[in-house]
């Protein structure tokens, strides 16, 4: 499943916005993370990693990682996910992608000595960035039209 490539195709074409864009990213310098209050959420083992959404589905887990989105993730990848094209469309990974997606969140993107993506380890806990793929799968649903019911319906505890 390598989307990378596809979405670099999207990124060449753009390359006059992308230059500009890192431009700007440098002139104010790096963003500080915010931190996300996860508290609530059944709490995830700090370095042993999970490949699978734990919290897929919990209402809970939807709400915190929605503000953990905005705060941390929509100046590139779009208010609510709607990307604006200088970051890929987040609500079009859909369950299968929840171990790329941890991988992508945990180390960002590097290429040629460029930050494309912060790397989140260190500064979100694994708690957080499950909590966000739970807003951005909630987000894939509404994208695809799926009936939320059945996402919710997934909550481990049933909440
Ligand atoms: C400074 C801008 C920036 C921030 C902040 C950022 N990203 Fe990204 N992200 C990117 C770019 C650019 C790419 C595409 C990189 C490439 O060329 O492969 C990307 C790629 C991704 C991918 C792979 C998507 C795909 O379809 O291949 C995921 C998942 C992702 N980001 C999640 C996140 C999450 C979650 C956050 C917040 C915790 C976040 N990103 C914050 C810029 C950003």
């Amino acid at each position: 499943m390598n989307r990378t490539s596809n979405f670099l195709g999207g990124v060449f074409a753009m390359g006059c916005t992308l230059v500009f864009l890192s431009g700007a990213a440098l002139a104010h310098g790096d963003v500080v993370p915010q931190a996300v209050d996860t508290e609530g959420l059944k709490s995830l083992p700090e370095g042993e990693w999970l490949d699978e959404n734990p919290y897929r589905g919990n209402k809970q887990a939807i709400e915190i990682g929605s503000s953990a989105y905005g705060q941390n993730c929509a100046r590139c990848h779009g208010l609510e996910a709607v990307s604006g094209g200088i970051a890929p469309d987040l609500r079009e990974l859909g369950p299968e992608y929840d171990d790329y997606f941890i991988g992508k969140v945990r180390g960002g993107v590097q290429r040629n000595g460029m930050t494309y993506m912060p790397a989140f380890e260190g500064t979100l806990s694994q708690d957080a960035m499950w909590a966000i793929r739970a807003y951005i799968d909630k987000r894939h649903y509404e994208y695809n039209d799926k009936d939320l019911a059945k996402l919710y319906e997934q909550a481990e505890d049933g909440s």
